[in-house]
């Protein structure tokens, strides 16, 4: 997975915010490919992944189409636990699946269960009766922790509200858990378990979610990445953000509009900056809308509607080049996720305790975000 980063590096780092060709796609001969997509392969590319679908196509470029195979392979991973769906108290339907497939998978056999971000503690809770122990769930906001509380009582399982850090007080005895432990509360958990043994059910999420511009690889086998890379390993493909393509396509275009017209005022924005003031849901309104909310969160005068008009234009045109452009880099994100995954994983095996695997948890449709990292209690300990 390394190698394949090292790679595509070039790629990651550039995604391709402008009409104009990044320089990757020009060196590996890409453009005329990218640019001659029609609309409708584009949106099944948006909807269901691109490497799914260029991995297919004789007409693509061969280095193109080796990079989908390469990505579509790592893709290929299926959900091993059923989602039996029974009741958990208060959780969602989806949540409650990703937990059930979490019960279903947790090593047997630990003195004790901690869960990193235990949030409303319905993962906790359900490992506590799931696996006969005592669990302990420490979570950072303190108006989550005093909600995990009220729901369900139980003598066995004690949430506490706490930032979490190195210091966290584990033992080999214990199983550490994490279900959508985000960014550096993931590696925190990884770091406990490989210096102390400890048993491991970890659902990452969110990498990007780091307290500096850069992750530090916690193996040998692991690559520095910086935060704005990682963001892209958190990526939904629209299917499974059960969002359309054309709705995602929508509020895109708006960015964009708002982004040219914020530079036609003198404002320049990465993407993503565009968004102060506005929500996601906002985007869906007209460009009209958009601008008002931007423009006023950012004190500036109102655009006119003669320029409004133009934006919309030019950004309807530059966003269906950007839309092609950006497919090769979509396809880097579940290699990314999994390189971040496997860099956990070449920890704990270089550690202390059990080597561990790495599973597909539930199906993308219950959440994206659905490898886990699961290394048995070591017996020997
Ligand atoms: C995405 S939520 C998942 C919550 C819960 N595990 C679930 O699946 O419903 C991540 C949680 O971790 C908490 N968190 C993040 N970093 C933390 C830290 N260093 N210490 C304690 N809690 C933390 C956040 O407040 C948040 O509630």
């Amino acid at each position: 997975m390394a190698t394949l980063l090292d790679a595509v590096g070039d790629i990651l780092h550039d995604r391709a915010a402008t009409p104009t060709p990044p320089s990757w796609s020009e060196e590996r001969g890409w453009t005329a490919f990218l640019r001659g997509l029609d609309d409708a392969t584009l949106e099944v590319c948006e909807a269901r992944g691109p490497e799914h679908v260029l991995a297919d196509r004789a007409d693509a470029p061969p280095s193109l189409r080796a990079l989908a195979e390469e990505a579509r392979s790592v893709a290929a991973l299926r959900a091993l636990a059923p989602a039996t769906g029974a009741a958990v108290a208060k959780a969602s339907p989806k949540k409650r699946d990703q937990i059930e497939a979490l019960a279903a998978l947790a090593p047997r056999g630990a003195r004790r269960v901690v869960d990193f971000g235990a949030g409303r503690g319905h993962l906790t809770r359900r490992l506590a009766a799931e696996l006969g122990v005592d669990a302990v769930g420490f979570e950072r906001r303190e108006a989550v922790v005093r909600a995990a509380r009220a729901i369900a009582p139980d003598p066995r399982v004690a949430f506490e509200a706490r930032e979490l850090d190195a210091d966290v007080d584990v033992d080999g005895g214990d199983l550490l858990v994490g279900l959508h432990a985000c960014g550096a509360l993931g590696d925190l958990l990884i770091e406990a378990a490989a210096t102390t043994g400890a048993a491991v059910l970890l659902v990452p999420c969110c990498p990007q979610k780091i307290p500096g511009e850069v992750r530090a690889p916690l193996s040998a086998a692991g690559r520095e990445l910086s935060r704005e890379v990682l963001g892209l390993a958190n990526l939904a493909h629209a299917t499974e953000a059960g969002t359309s393509v054309r709705e995602a396509a929508r509020r895109r275009l708006a960015r964009h509009g708002l982004r040219l017209l914020l530079a036609e005022a003198g404002v320049e924005t990465r993407p993503g900056e565009e968004s102060l003031g506005i929500n996601r849901k906002q985007f869906r309104r007209s460009l009209a809308e958009v601008a008002a909310r931007g423009f006023g969160a950012r004190g500036l005068p109102l655009p006119t509607e003669d320029a409004i008009r133009r934006a919309e234009a030019r950004a309807a045109e530059e966003q269906a080049l950007m839309r092609r452009f950006a497919l090769p880099r979509t396809m880097l994100a579940r290699p990314l996720e999994m390189a971040v995954v496997l860099d956990r994983a070449a920890a704990l095996e270089a550690g202390r305790g059990p080597a561990p695997e790495v599973l597909v948890a539930f199906p993308a449709s219950v959440s994206p975000r659905n490898l886990v990292i699961r290394r048995a209690c070591d017996q020997g300990r």
